[in-house]
């Protein structure tokens, strides 16, 4: 009866996947069960109690980029115990878990595991307990999701029409720890990925993010001015580096304010490119004209072209500006420890999809679309690479205090989000996949017999 069962609601299934294919959708009454499923597995008292847990866990031992090594050892022992295959150490430490069948179609779900250099200055039992480090982007609770999904799909997995990536990455604060995960082949066979960033801009139970461009794409410059030092009483002998990196630095204000459209690309108006100067260093005496001068900084772009035009023009300003006060002019754009992060643009299909998926979990109206942020995110070295998108997630609660922003020393999440990011991540995976293998199996007639005895 089981047998018989199960082959009826499969056939069926695949009947209604085939009619989804044609308005591209699998049905909202069949997904929202799935959803509210999840949710109420994630929310069960010992569940939630395992989550907090997990993440108070992290939160006490925050380590910084590549150095995650104990946050990596937590994540491989609770994916053993899960009894979760994975690959380790990708990319220092990074780890692979793979859910599922272990064919095709594999479905990424990611979360970064690094904190920051900050010093926590929230007062509670779970206070980071390494000095000066602090997991203040709430990377901490993305790893406690992505656990969470990992036991859910677990539960789920004989429902599972192919498989599920679990990435843990190394390094998203200033590392690139996106792209030498991509860069070690782990993750070559992956059709598509999804991430979550949690998000005090709004309250526990929504979500958001657009279609297109979300975050900005992002680089560091040091620029170097050589010229020859002297006196400062003869400057007829010297070629003065610190009038030259005036000009430079005056310079580089024009690019954006004389060369980018105040209006581009309507929506972007408040986001167009940003260049900051953050330090200035040379010489150390009142009256000696140095050698050199040093100067290093930050660019900003909505659109990753945006940031190779601007890394021409920086060029241009350093050398040309240096050249004018017979200094010579270089500059790093520190490609090896700064690797610039392209804008992160999500992908329409992927945004569509994990909006639907949101919508059933959380309802329309919980599910926003929010302004771009200038901030960047590496998850972009994933949207270069295939189809992704990232979705912010709230965790705003103003009685807990947790509306303080992301790098904030006060900054703090309602841990009641966890289960909504532990669904979601499951649910927008497994719906997913039965998208994605539906298709390929309804399209031969004689894979049903097998397709369902597979199932049971
Ligand atoms: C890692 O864990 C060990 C043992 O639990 C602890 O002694 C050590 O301080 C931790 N490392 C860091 C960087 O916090
Ligand atoms: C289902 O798959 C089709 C074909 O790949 C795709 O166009 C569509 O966007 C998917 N639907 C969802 C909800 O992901
Ligand atoms: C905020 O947190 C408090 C304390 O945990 C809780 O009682 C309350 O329900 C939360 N509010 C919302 C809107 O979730
Ligand atoms: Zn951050
Ligand atoms: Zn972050």
């Amino acid at each position: 009866m089981a047998w018989l069962i199960t082959l009826t609601m499969v056939l069926c299934t695949c009947y209604a996947a085939a009619d989804a294919a044609a308005e591209n959708r699998p049905s909202q009454v069949g997904l929202s069960s799935l959803t509210d499923e999840l949710l109420q597995m994630a929310r069960e008292p010992e569940f939630l109690g395992w989550l907090r847990s997990v993440r108070r866990r992290i939160h006490e031992d925050p380590e910084l980029a590549f150095h995650e090594f104990n946050t990596s050892r937590l994540v491989r022992s609770e994916l053993d115990s899960l009894g979760i295959q994975y690959t380790w150490p990708v990319a220092e430490t990074g780890v692979v878990g793979s859910v599922g069948s272990g064919s095709q179609p594999w479905f990424g779900l990611r979360a970064d595991m690094d904190a920051l250099p900050i010093q926590e200055l929230v007062e509670w039992e779970h206070k980071s307990k390494n000095k000066g480090k602090m997991h203040a982007c709430g990377h901490d609770a993305h790893v406690t999701m992505l656990l969470g999904a990992a036991k859910l799909l677990q539960l789920k997995q004989a429902d599972l029409k192919g498989t599920v990536k679990l990435v843990f990455q190394p390094a998203e604060e200033g590392g690139a720890g996106a792209y030498h995960m991509l860069q070690t082949g782990a993750l070559d066979n992956i059709q598509a990925m999804f991430g979550l960033h949690v998000y005090p801009d709004l309250p526990v139970g929504s979500i958001g993010s657009r279609p297109g461009t979300l975050l900005a794409g992002a680089g560091r410059f040091m620029a170097s001015i050589r010229g020859t030092g002297g006196h400062a009483a003869r400057p007829q002998d010297t070629r003065d580096p610190v009038l030259a990196a005036a000009f430079v630095i005056l310079a580089l204000q024009q690019i954006i304010s004389r060369e980018t459209d105040p209006l581009q690309a309507g929506s972007f108006v408040y986001m167009v490119q940003v260049i900051s100067v953050g330090f200035v260093e040379g010489g150390r005496a009142e009256n000696v004209i140095p050698e050199t001068v040093r100067l290093g900084g930050t660019f900003r772009s909505a659109t990753t072209e945006g940031l190779d035009d601007l890394r021409q023009r920086i060029r241009d300003v350093v050398e040309g500006q240096a050249a004018v006060h017979r200094c010579s002019g270089s500059v790093d754009f520190m490609t090896d420890t700064g690797r610039p992060y392209p804008a992160t643009v999500n992908h329409r299909e992927m945004y569509d999809h994990a909006k639907y998926v949101g919508e059933a979990l959380l309802g329309k109206s919980n599910v926003k679309v929010i302004p771009p942020i200038m901030a960047a995110e590496d998850f972009s070295f994933y949207s270069q690479k295939m189809p992704a998108a990232i979705f912010v997630i709230g965790i705003k609660n103003e009685t807990l205090k947790s509306d303080q922003p992301l790098h904030s020393p006060y900054f703090f999440i309602d841990e009641e989000s966890f289960p909504v990011g532990a669904a979601l991540n499951a649910a927008a995976a497994i719906s997913y996949l039965e998208n994605h293998s539906m298709l390929v199996n309804c399209d031969e007639p004689e894979s049903h017999l097998p397709f369902a005895a597979n199932i049971i």
